[in-house]
């Protein structure tokens, strides 16, 4: 089997990482991770590739004169290691338009809501302050607006009311590390189009259910 090599960019913990480490050890997953790149030289993911063996590389924006210098030394890297998909995984750098318009349509990234409601950063308090019943996590298509792009797929938790950021966070993260390998299968399957903006999937069923928060009794 041909597996589809994949580039992973992380800033930090790397648990979504650890995800898809775990799930390309499983000798059917149609992925493998050929390169780990982060951004900051003592992120906790670059030690969860070596123990894996995977090939990481350390590109401090700070050595770069600008963003996108910056940015063609990872396209350099990525293209270098034969990687056809880009996995953000907890990447805490603005991308410039050129790297995502070089990847278009290859390079996919994960965030803790459900989107297009709640982008950018601590959108866990901003749902709880908003009061909606749910949130969740979103993998989609990088677009060169922050947080857009075509919605492969998304797992919605429920708000409790004595939530705190962090027992919301740890909810959702449980769904990431489920959704993130499971988007990367359905891809490196053959299985997903984008129509407009729009992603088709394959042979895939949505859930005949219906969530209600709370529970009505
Ligand atoms: C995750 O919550 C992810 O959704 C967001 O950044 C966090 C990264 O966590 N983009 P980790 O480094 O994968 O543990």
């Amino acid at each position: 089997m041909e597996r589809l090599k994949i580039a992973v960019q992380i800033s930090g913990r790397g648990s979504n990482l650890q995800a898809l480490i775990d799930a390309c050890a499983e000798p059917r997953y149609p992925a493998e991770i050929a390169l780990v790149i982060s951004n900051i030289a003592g992120a906790q993911g670059l030690e969860r590739a070596t123990k894996a063996s995977i090939q990481t590389r350390v590109i401090e924006h700070r050595d770069y004169y600008s963003r996108r210098a910056f940015d063609s030394e990872m396209t350099r890297e990525i293209t270098a290691a034969g990687a056809e998909l880009i996995c953000l995984a907890g990447f805490m750098r603005m991308l410039s338009d050129e790297f995502v318009d070089h990847w278009r349509d290859r390079l996919i990234n994960i965030h803790p809501s459900l989107l297009p409601a709640f982008k950018g950063l601590d959108v866990q308090a901003a749902a709880i302050e908003a009061g909606v019943r749910f949130s969740g996590c979103t993998v989609h298509f990088v677009r060169r607006e922050m947080d857009t792009g075509p919605i492969i797929n998304q797992s919605a938790v429920p708000i409790h009311d004595d939530d705190t950021a962090d027992t919301l966070a740890a909810r959702i993260l449980v769904q990431e590390h489920r959704i993130y390998p499971h988007a990367v299968r359905l891809i490196a399957e053959g299985r997903v189009t984008i129509e407009g903006e729009r992603v088709m999937i394959d042979g895939a069923e949505a859930p005949a259910e219906a969530l209600i928060n709370p529970t009505p009794v």
